[in-house]
């Protein structure tokens, strides 16, 4: 039997590639395969994660505390490796990514729930920081805080702006380099609920006008209605995935 199928294989003109399932189908932006990653003490944070994350969409990620949703940010992020599996961008597999600071810092965008602003620099500076003083870095650092709305704070230190504004530097600072990819940390934990629409248009726009892909760890049911699927994540595994809105309702 094996051997009909082998020389009817050796008889049979080379298959044409599959297309995947159609023509317009997006690239895909991030796999993830087989991903675990474990804490001493016996955690499985991170247990055999399966995804993968179209160029341009928005996936948010929810789950209980302590379900493992930072770990797994980070590990797409390459901010921490995995014990098991891997991730790739755009089909480049970390692993074999050699300077992965220099890769990160110009594939990745990243979004902390804290913003992690230095106090002393004003917004501008603190957004042209991941420049690393190129020349025109100010410039750029510039256009992006136009980006997010701060056009009139440039010159302000953080502790002189609002919590959103912060966090919109921070997002600011996150897009400065142009990453095709940006991943985000409950960007929304600690502003009221008019600043986080204002941060959700944000993201939305970063969509339409760049193609970003977003990756949004969050609690907020508001925030992961935006996104195209919401992961739900329990004890380290996928629970399940449902679909959310997309930038539909925008
Ligand atoms: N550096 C670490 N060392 C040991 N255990 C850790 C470490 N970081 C996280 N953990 C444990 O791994 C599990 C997953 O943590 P993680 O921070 O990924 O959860 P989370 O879903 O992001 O939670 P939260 O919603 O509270 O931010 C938890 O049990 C946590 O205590
Ligand atoms: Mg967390």
């Amino acid at each position: 039997m094996i051997a009909t199928l082998v020389l009817s294989c050796l008889d049979s003109p080379v298959p044409e590639p599959q297309t995947p399932t159609s023509l317009a189908a997006p690239a895909v932006a991030i796999a993830v395969r087989s991903l675990s990653k474990a804490y001493p003490g016996g955690i499985n944070a991170v247990r055999d994660i399966n995804l993968e994350i179209a160029q341009g969409e928005m996936v948010a990620i929810m789950g209980k505390s302590g379900s493992g949703k930072s770990t797994l940010l980070n590990l797409i992020g390459s901010l921490d490796k995995p014990d098991s599996g891997s991730v790739s961008y755009h089909g480049v597999d970390l692993r074999e990514v050699r300077d992965l600071a220099r890769f990160r810092s110009r594939e990745i965008g990243f979004v902390f729930q804290l913003h992690y602003l230095l106090p002393h620099l004003s917004l501008l500076d603190n957004v042209a920081l991941p420049l690393f003083g190129q020349r025109d870095a100010r410039e750029r650092a510039a256009a992006a805080l136009g980006e997010v709305g701060l056009a009139h704070r440039v010159h302000h230190v953080p502790g002189k702006v609002s919590g959103g504004e912060r966090q919109r530097a921070a997002i600011a600072r996150a897009i400065v380099n142009n990453p095709r990819v940006l991943l985000a940390d409950e960007p929304t934990g600690n502003v009221d609920s008019v600043t986080e629409a204002a941060l959700l248009e944000l993201f939305q726009n970063l969509r339409s006008r760049h193609g970003m892909t977003l990756v949004v760890v969050t609690h907020e049911p508001s925030v992961a209605a935006r996104a195209d699927r919401i992961i739900h994540i329990k004890d380290g595994a996928i629970d399940r995935i449902e679909a959310g809105k997309g930038g539909r309702e925008l």
